[in-house]
């Protein structure tokens, strides 16, 4: 088996002829068993496009979906072999959640394989896949332009393609590309020269795979064990497990947790193989240490020097997701096995990818790459993706749906967060609220423009004041006169009206105060993120139901009806979402009692929960 391994990355659609062309490849190289070949030549007869010949876009589709069985997977990872060398192909199958497939492929990647169709050209998509590409680290480009034949064999189309990536990739910073014209359905300049396009004198795809220069391992430098799970099977035993990044572990090793002062001696590297002195990158071990320090999943031990973590980072990011990302948006960051809530604090801009150069932007939209600067809660460990693309890599999980929204490169880390630090004062919430004899609350109230919050508010802040107790309303009209007059209705600026909102009612908490909030927030993650906020049952979440037809009906500040006539945009309820909570602590429906029943159902809440006697 050749030692030399290269994993390679394809980036195009199945009309610009992929599949084929990577079954083509796979069958060039001996790389398909002789069963599922006979199978090829059957279904070839009576599914196939290609008259009288093997369709090999049946052949790799149909590989795909043998291993996907009963398994949802992002990416497919093909294997073939020439004497020189093996190969790793990761392919992203189907055209949707592409650049999710595509920015895991790439992750590992060492070449490109960019395809496109001759006839059609450089597209955005295109474009697009090769900035993520070189993003996430792939420094060599292979384009493959296809379905020459359709083209009439011409030098025109190719170079004109090939002469649009190579800008492409210049302005994306120093990586090398090779052009190949082909046709995947022929075999031409597959694996062997074609004798159809004259014109061309350089290598085969096959050929430029086997010739890419494989990057040496990252040269010697501190240790670096991301800790994947705690092995403590019993009382006496008790490892730490992961891959070894960075420079190589030996048995005698001092290492700290990073971040923890205290160190320790590696014991014991246990692998599958058993014991050993030495681990090297990229093996994976279990670490056994001298004498026991806290270490947990998600840590990193490091040899010296250790890295500290960080509380803030900045990033490229791929955005994934149909909803867009926003400033002031908290996230799940995951890094290997560590996680964090990370908010976004800033987003320098978006990749044009014309002229792939940033753009200012306020939010970034499904597919587009951005810079952005995250703030975690967690502190951690991390690298720059220059320096390593395991402990500078991660990726972004929505908090309530669980899905992954990001993929994200670290282009820098600032060193012990923003060098602001947090002041011990002597007289605390506590000391505040027991001088007003009270216990302090946010009561939020959310629902459509016209449901009632405010009046309902109202209400109920009067019936506080005249039970003795401290209060403080924030109303959104009223707010958005002052301290959010620079805010509008977009998605970014209603995600900006509630995080100023949630802090401000914050503040008014740890004065001792009970705070009655009173905006749409339309949003269930800025809800819940003020939830966050406040300790866990300060925080009432009080649900002002009222349909959106009757809210249409009453109108009070006729705004729906200039919603209707087109005269305002991003009207809530007509033309903007609204995400109902889904367990609010209240729900108030206004269509079954009059508001001095239903403040009055708010203050009783308050009773039952013991917020006020
Ligand atoms: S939120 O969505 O960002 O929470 P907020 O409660 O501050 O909204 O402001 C809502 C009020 O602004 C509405 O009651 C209405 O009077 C006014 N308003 C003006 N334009 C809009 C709009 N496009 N959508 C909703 N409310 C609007």
């Amino acid at each position: 088996m050749p030692e030399q391994l290269l994993r390679v990355l394809t980036c195009g659609s199945v009309d610009d002829g992929k599949s084929t062309l990577i079954g083509r490849l796979l069958f060039e190289c001996g790389a398909v068993p002789d069963d599922i070949l006979a199978g090829l030549e059957e279904d070839s007869r009576r599914f196939g496009t290609v008259p009288d010949d093997l369709d090999f876009a049946l052949l790799v589709d149909g590989l795909a979906a043998e291993r996907e069985q009963g398994v949802t997977i992002d990416v497919a990872y093909r294997y073939f072999e020439t004497p020189l060398r093996r190969f790793i192909l990761a392919d992203a199958p189907g055209h949707q959640q592409y650049t999710r497939n595509m920015a895991t492929g790439a992750s590992t990647a060492e070449v490109a394989v960019l395809l496109v169709d001759a006839t059609k050209g450089v597209l955005a998509q295109t474009r697009r896949h090769a900035a993520i590409a070189a993003l996430m680290g792939v420094r060599q480009f292979v384009l493959a332009v296809n379905k020459m034949d359709l083209a009439r064999f011409a030098e025109a189309p190719f170079a004109e393609a090939a002469a649009e990536v190579r800008t492409l990739l210049d302005r994306l910073g120093g990586h090398n590309l090779t052009a190949i014209p082909v046709v995947a359905r022929d075999g031409d300049n597959v694996t062997r020269p074609s004798a159809r396009m004259a014109w061309y004198h350089g290598v085969s795809l096959l050929e430029a795979l086997e010739a890419a220069p494989i990057p040496l391992p990252p040269a010697a430098g501190p240790a670096r064990l991301p800790i994947q799970v705690v092995l403590h099977p019993n009382a006496t035993f008790r490892g730490y497990a992961g891959t070894v990044l960075g420079g190589g572990l030996r048995v005698g090793d001092t290492v700290v947790n990073a971040g923890a002062s205290t160190s320790a001696r590696v014991a014991r590297l246990a692998s599958m193989d058993g014991d050993r002195d030495a681990a090297a990158p990229g093996d994976a071990v279990t670490v056994v240490l001298d004498r026991e320090i806290d270490v947990s999943r998600g840590d990193v031990l490091a040899t010296a020097p250790a890295p500290e973590p960080t509380q803030q980072i900045t990033a490229r990011v791929v955005w994934m997701d149909d909803t867009a990302l926003f400033r002031g948006r908290a996230y799940l960051l995951m890094l290997g096995a560590a996680t964090s809530v990370a908010t976004v604090t800033d987003i320098a801009g978006r990749l044009d990818l014309d002229r792939m150069a940033e753009e200012p932007t306020r939010a970034l939209a499904g597919n587009e790459i951005g810079t952005v600067t995250l703030s975690l809660a967690q502190p951690l460990v991390c690298e720059t993706y220059a320096t390593s693309r395991e402990l500078g890599g991660f990726i972004l999980i929505d908090r309530l749906t669980r899905a992954t929204v990001g993929a994200g490169m670290i282009i820098r880390i600032q060193p012990n967060g923003r060098a602001i630090y947090w002041h011990r004062l002597d007289v605390d919430k506590a000391a505040r609220a027991a001088l007003k004899g009270q216990r302090p609350a946010v009561l939020w109230f959310t629902g459509l423009s016209g449901a009632g919050k405010s009046t309902i508010a109202n209400l109920v802040e009067r019936r506080l004041q005249a039970l003795g107790l401290h209060t403080m309303s924030l109303d959104g009209d009223n707010i958005r006169h002052g301290l959010n007059r620079d805010l509008g209705f977009t998605e970014a600026d209603r995600v900006e009206n509630i995080r100023r909102i949630a802090e401000v009612a914050k503040l008014f908490v740890d004065a001792g105060l009970i705070v009655l909030v009173s905006f749409i927030s339309p949003y269930r993650a800025e809800r819940n993120m003020a939830r966050e906020r406040v300790a866990v049952g300060e925080f009432l979440e009080i649900f002002v139901d009222t349909p959106v037809e009757e809210c249409r009906r009453r109108d009070p500040k006729g705004l729906y009806a200039r919603a209707d006539a087109g005269q305002l945009r991003n009207f809530t309820g007509v033309d903007a979402p609204y995400e109902a909570p889904d367990a609010p602590e209240l729900r108030l429906r206004t269509l079954e009692a009059e508001p001095e029943r239903l403040a009055e159902q708010v203050v009783a809440e308050l009773r039952q929960r013991g917020i006020i006697t």
